[in-house]
């Protein structure tokens, strides 16, 4: 009985300093939301994340590195994703990369600007329209796991048209 108060105290010892590490029951998809961005530009697997809504200063944790591809392009999400969230702005960017001709770019910045959701790259910006991100895609498949073409590839632009 000892032991299994002892386990049950454990849990909740190991449990809410989590939780309280959060600072809220908001899961990052929804953060993206407050911020007016589309849940679709993380992907599913996200295991945690940690704000300071004063500063902005995120870190985005998912359970493993995530790769996919939309359209010809690879994206690849560290396991630790970092920036600076602020409405309609991320910046500072850290650990989302993609994969143009044969060069691994980071993704610095993504800003909203009505519409669309541009995506600095250093040497280009790309936009795609915010629809296309209504959804969060899954690691390996990306958008279109469902072997089906969806209308958001449809709607993809490529990603160096400009
Ligand atoms: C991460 O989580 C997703 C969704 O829960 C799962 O499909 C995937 O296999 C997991 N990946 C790893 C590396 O554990
Ligand atoms: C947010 O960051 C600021 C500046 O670094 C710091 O003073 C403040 O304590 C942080 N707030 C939280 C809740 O971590
Ligand atoms: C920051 O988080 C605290 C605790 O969750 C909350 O009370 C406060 O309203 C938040 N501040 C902003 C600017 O969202």
């Amino acid at each position: 009985m000892a032991f299994v108060s002892a386990i049950f105290l454990l849990l909740i010892f190991s449990i809410s300093p989590l939780e309280s590490a959060s600072q809220s029951t908001l899961t990052a998809y929804e953060v993206l939301q407050e911020y007016d961005f589309p849940v679709g530009i993380l992907p599913n697997g996200v295991t945690g994340y940690k704000l300071n809504n004063s500063t902005g200063r995120f870190s985005v944790y998912l359970n493993g590195t995530c790769t996919f591809k939309v359209e010809s392009y690879e994206l690849q999400y560290e396991p630790t994703i970092k920036g600076v969230i602020d409405e309609d702005k991320l910046s500072r960017l850290e650990g989302i990369k993609v994969k143009v001709f044969l060069f691994w770019l980071s993704i610095t910045e993504v800003t909203r600007d009505d519409e669309d959701l541009e995506f600095s790259v250093g040497i280009a910006s790309p936009d795609f329209p915010v629809s296309n991100f209504d959804e969060s895609p899954t690691c390996g498949c990306g958008f279109d796991c469902d072997n089906h073409v969806s209308s958001r590839e449809k709607k993809l632009n490529t990603i160096v048209s400009s």
